[in-house]
């Protein structure tokens, strides 16, 4: 990450956990603080990323096999990377990615149960030296995300189909990487009430931007 000047921070977590009002409330605390953030969203935020997005969520349930998912998922993100993503670190801006990799090692690896050393691989050839500088994983249980689900009427996309088996090892896996990676990810609890988090989040990312 030498030749970047810029700072990159991703939201994680299951699908319901909070991740996309907290990743909007710290791009706009940013935009307060007089910086130029840059908001995006996995998959897409290219316009053939959002082509791949909308074959991967609006395709039905058993239509796309997990290997051409992880592709799918890939290809998104290596657009995103060498057209939006390098070119903002380069000018020295904070992206804020509403997912990135991890999702990838989540989803496909403890949830499809593809190969994570593999999955790993790509991510790295795919984001080259690219890697974020902190990522903060919004932890919910299961029931609360189905809960939050629920209580909203938006129609399900394909992986919010999947089971409670696929959701409970996404879980897991989140937890495996807050784990494994404690210098860069961190786990946050996702049903604190929003404006606390908010202030925790922000506080954190001071820290790794130096604000
Ligand atoms: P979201 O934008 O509402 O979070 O929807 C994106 C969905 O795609 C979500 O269910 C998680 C899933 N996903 C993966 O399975 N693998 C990935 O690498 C990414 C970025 C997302």
């Amino acid at each position: 990450m030498e030749d970047f000047k810029g700072y990159l921070i991703t939201f994680e977590g299951i699908d319901g956990s909070g991740k996309s009002v907290q990743a909007q409330r710290l791009y706009n605390n940013l935009k307060k603080q007089g910086l130029d953030p840059l908001l995006i969203r996995e998959p897409g935020g290219t316009e053939v990323s959002e082509k791949i997005r909308d074959i991967l969520l609006l395709s039905e349930r058993g239509s796309v096999s997990p290997v051409t998912e992880l592709m799918l998922y890939e290809a998104a993100r290596a657009e995103l990377v060498s057209r939006i993503i390098f070119p903002a670190l380069k000018d020295g801006r904070v992206v804020i990615s509403d997912r990135f990799t991890d999702s990838t090692v989540a989803y496909q690896g403890f949830g499809r149960g593809l190969d994570i050393d593999l999955i790993e691989q790509i991510n790295f050839f795919v984001c080259r030296q690219i890697k974020p500088h902190l990522t903060i994983i919004l932890d919910i249980t299961l029931e609360e995300s189905l809960r939050r689900r629920n209580s909203i009427s938006k129609k399900e996309d394909r992986i919010e189909k999947e089971t409670s088996d696929f959701f409970s090892a996404v879980i897991t896996g989140y937890k495996s990487i807050a784990d494994s990676d404690t210098n860069r990810a961190v786990l946050f609890d996702g049903s604190l009430p929003v404006d606390k988090l908010e202030q925790m989040i922000f506080e954190r990312v001071k820290q790794t931007i130096s604000l």
